[in-house]
């Protein structure tokens, strides 16, 4: 009952030539296809090539992050007013890069998402605990606090433009996956944390996407799994055939 939703975070590759080419050539393998829900998000640099390169393309437009504010004097920031004159519909807000090497707290990450909710755009919230968090026994309270904090306001309404991606740091482009068992027994209780903030009802709607090198060669099994909808994919969505094996993963 829930689509699949697979989204590529580009993160700070490519420029815009590069960027368009691999938008463009995504968008003609998959036209007419409907059955998976598909966002891409390039640099800010490349949003308007990337943008005219899915003109009449179902696969969806995101952003990598996104400022507090919608204008000011915030010096190297994007604003959401800026995004979605770019064309983007969806930001990835609270990735572990922006948590661990630019500070970013979950006070603020829970700002952003009320932000982007309230100027009426999707958001990918990203939860996940680090090595030293999963060898100390404490993921399940590091992915609550984080679901909680990221949600805190946030009124279950706009739940349905909410994605959740769980993505454990020490599998982030390291080659080292979580077990499709493993991810899926973090998903199950995120799922369980969002029926605890919500309902039950809410948190079986919920799109909860796993990252951390997802491959072609992982994914069909990931998304075996009951609590796993979708992928939020780094390193394999760089290249037109190792994203497409994953978009299609039904296939
Ligand atoms: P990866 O990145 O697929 O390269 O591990 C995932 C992510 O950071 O979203």
């Amino acid at each position: 009952m829930r689509q699949p939703f697979i989204a590529g975070n580009w993160k700070m590759y490519k420029t815009a030539a590069e960027a368009a080419a691999l938008a463009s050539a995504l968008a003609s393998a998959l036209k007419g296809e409907s059955g998976t829900k598909v966002m891409v998000a390039p640099p800010f640099t490349a949003l308007q090539a990337v943008r005219e390169a899915l003109r009449g393309s179902r696969i969806l437009l995101g952003a990598q992050n996104a400022c507090t504010e919608l204008e000011g004097a915030h010096t190297g920031e994007i604003s959401l007013r800026m995004l979605r004159d770019a064309g983007v519909s969806l930001v990835i807000l609270g990735h572990s890069e922006r948590r661990h090497l630019y500070g970013e707290t979950d006070a603020l990450v829970n700002r952003k998402v009320r932000l982007a909710l309230a100027e009426g755009f999707e958001v990918i919230l990203c939860v996940g605990e680090t090595l030293e968090e999963r060898q100390g026994g404490i993921t399940e309270k590091v992915v609550e606090a984080q679901t909680a904090a990221g949600l805190a306001s946030v009124a279950g309404k706009d739940l349905a433009r909410v994605t959740i991606a769980y993505e454990p740091v020490w599998a982030i482009g390291t080659g080292k996956n979580a077990t499709p068992q493993d991810a899926d027994a973090v998903h199950r209780f995120i799922r369980g944390v969002l029926a605890q903030l919500y309902d039950e009802s809410a948190a079986r709607g919920m799109t909860i996407q796993y990252g951390g090198s997802v491959k072609a060669d992982n994914i069909r099994d990931l998304m075996k799994m009951e609590n796993i909808d979708g992928a939020l994919v780094g390193g394999a969505s760089l290249k037109a055939d190792t994203f497409l094996q994953i978009v299609q993963f039904d296939r």
